[in-house]
């Protein structure tokens, strides 16, 4: 089994509260061990031995970590990563674009679910001119932006061409992302959860397909005014937490391998030796592939 990308959570600190968030990277730390650049290096490394070329960064928020340039600029030289992504909400990316281009990243993508400043405020509980200046400044220091939009009923599912345009505009990509229900049920998910394929028919009628993507639960990329636009849709798990982008692997913040979607108790220690390191990815894949896990991308 060999594994194409990995996530990894680089702190499970954020600035935001967004209502509808998952938490991916915080629901899952145990300790406040933090792996630090040189321990993140050599992880991945080891993980290139077992087909690892691509590496998104994320969260918590990985802007909030001071030495996160250092993270790219280590991963992007390693031998065999064709490419290292970064998630964030945007709030401190004006401040961190420059750095993060130098070092080597290959695309950011900004959580963006409106233009509406005062839903964004409802919605996250921060600023949306921060974002909107952190946009511009990523593509100003040269870096491929893509926005994730989570599209919610009754809240921001009127703004999916007001997005486009925005896009458009700013020479964005887009990905649209299927609101994922929390892993305890949850009263925000029963009244704004909304399926795409609406949207997608949409997408059709105005667009084309650019291409078709690989795992089962993808859904094709269109190109709608010159924007590339992507689906995310979410899948239910076995474990009761849904996610998207549910399979793959994950490093966490605290030091851990495990499978996007299963229970806390899934998951491997990672030591710091070469040999430990190698065992836990054997271990981690072995755990995956008795669930019969599709190794999706990042
Ligand atoms: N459902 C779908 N996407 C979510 N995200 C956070 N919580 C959810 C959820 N419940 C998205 C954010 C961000 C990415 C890391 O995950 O919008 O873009």
């Amino acid at each position: 089994m060999q594994i194409p990308s990995l996530r990894v959570s680089v702190t499970h600190r954020c600035n935001l509260r967004c209502t509808y968030c998952h938490g991916e990277g915080a629901r899952e730390v145990r300790s406040d061990r933090r792996l630090s650049p040189a321990e993140i290096e050599r992880i991945v490394r080891a993980g290139t031995a077992f087909g690892v070329r691509k590496v998104k960064l994320t969260g918590g928020e990985p802007l909030l970590r001071r030495d996160v340039a250092e993270v790219v600029r280590r991963l992007a030289a390693l031998q065999g990563i064709a490419g290292v992504t970064l998630t964030t909400n945007g709030v401190l990316l004006a401040e961190h674009a420059e750095e993060l281009s130098a070092a080597g990243l290959t695309r950011v993508n900004v959580s963006l679910d409106t233009l509406d400043e005062r839903l964004y405020f409802r919605l996250t509980g921060g600023e949306l001119r921060r974002v909107l200046a952190g946009v511009e400044a990523a593509l100003e220091a040269g870096l491929r932006v893509e926005l994730n939009t989570v599209l919610m009923r009754g809240l921001n599912e009127g703004e999916v061409w007001s997005m486009v345009e925005f896009a458009s505009q700013h020479a964005c990509s887009l990905q649209l992302i299927e609101l994922a229900e929390p892993a305890e049920s949850s009263d925000f998910y029963r009244r704004h959860h909304m399926s795409l394929d609406g949207v997608e028919r949409e997408l059709k009628r105005r667009g084309e397909v650019l291409r078709r993507r690989r795992s089962p639960h993808d859904r094709p990329v269109y190109l709608v005014q010159g924007v590339r636009v992507s689906l995310c849709t979410s899948v239910r798990s076995t474990a009761g937490c849904s996610g998207v982008r549910c399979s793959g692997l994950r490093l966490t913040a605290d030091g851990c391998l495990r499978g996007f979607r299963y229970s806390d108790s899934e998951r491997v220690e990672v030591p710091g030796d070469e040999e430990g390191i190698k065992r836990a990815f054997e271990a981690a894949l072995s755990m995956l592939a008795e669930r019969g896990d599709e190794l999706a991308g990042a």
